[in-house]
């Protein structure tokens, strides 16, 4: 065969190949990670919002331990694939759990997988699109997803999940929510994040002494500042950390500095703080607006 023709058809193999990839590519979005399900590849299967790829068993381990995971946890694994992450939850820390993915090739490949490992009976997995699974339940949220799919989850995680409920994302974050954590395993970034109280707004604080003041909150995230109104007089608090439902503060209500600790629920906060010769003395505030 003459050269040129030889040069011709590697040029044309070339094409098709190309032309093969992007189209592959196009149906999983991405022509950069490993693979797609054989169904969603060839099969027409469901349109992605993420491609097909896997975390590897050290990221897992990493993700678990960050979101301190254990034996009374149910996890949620948003995007669970062939269900890694849930069915290591299960077999290394007891959990329980739900994994859901929009691809049942890969929903059967978990379930199969979960059985085999022996934790058929502790996890469940459901072929259901993540955008439309409730999150309440979930004590820890796992996710190996894409910035703007966890930026969409965003408001649902902060509005449905329990303060104090945690969250695992490999490598990707959620934008200005910035992580509680943030580690490596295995060259790949794990950010993990702690659900925060809603505690914006104007409360009324009432200490065991009887004395009262207004305590004024802004928050973003689980980023709090504020000021106690004490008669006409507004004073900053300081060292304030906002732990899921668990909050701290230093603030002056007319007996100077001293750190108030308590525990949010709903439109209540129920705590402690020193009274002046030391003694731990319960404080109270509810919700005004
Ligand atoms: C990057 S993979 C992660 C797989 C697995 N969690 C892991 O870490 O090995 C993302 C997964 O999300 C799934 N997915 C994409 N869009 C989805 C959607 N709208 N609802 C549910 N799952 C989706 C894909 O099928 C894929 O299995």
């Amino acid at each position: 065969m003459a050269a040129s023709w030889k040069i011709r058809i590697a040029a044309m193999f070339a094409t098709t190949l190309a032309v093969a990839a992007l189209a592959l590519g196009a149906r999983c979005m991405s022509l950069t990670l490993p693979r797609c399900s054989v169904d969603t590849l060839w099969n027409g299967g469901p349109a992605l919002d993420v491609p097909y790829a896997q975390t590897r068993p050290e990221v897992i381990a990493k993700m678990l331990a960050m979101a301190g995971v254990g034996r009374d946890d149910y996890v949620l694994d948003l995007g669970t694939g062939d269900g890694r992450i849930l069915i290591a939850a299960a077999r290394d820390r007891g959990a329980r759990g739900l994994g859901v993915d929009i691809d049942p090739v890969l929903i059967d490949q978990a379930r199969a997988d979960a059985r085999a490992t022996g934790v058929g009976d502790r996890v469940a997995f459901r072929t259901q699109d993540l955008f439309e699974t409730p999150l309440a339940d979930a004590d820890v949220v796992t996710m190996f997803l894409l910035p703007e799919v966890n930026l969409r989850l965003r408001p649902r995680l902060l509005a449905e999940l329990e303060p104090g409920a945690r969250i695992v994302s490999h490598v990707f974050d959620m934008g200005d929510w910035r992580p509680d954590a943030t580690g490596r395993a295995g060259g790949a970034r794990v950010h993990g994040w702690i659900v925060p109280a809603r505690i914006a707004g104007r409360w009324r604080l009432r200490e065991a002494s009887g004395r009262t003041a207004e305590l004024r909150l802004t928050q973003q995230f689980q980023e709090v500042a504020g000021s106690v109104i004490v008669g006409e007089a507004a004073r900053p608090i300081g060292q304030v950390e906002l732990t899921g439902g668990r909050f701290r503060f230093t603030a002056d209500t007319g007996a100077g500095p001293r750190p108030y600790q308590g525990v949010v629920r709903g439109d209540a906060i129920k705590g402690t703080a020193p009274d002046s010769s030391g003694v731990e003395r319960s404080w109270q505030a509810t919700r005004i607006e």
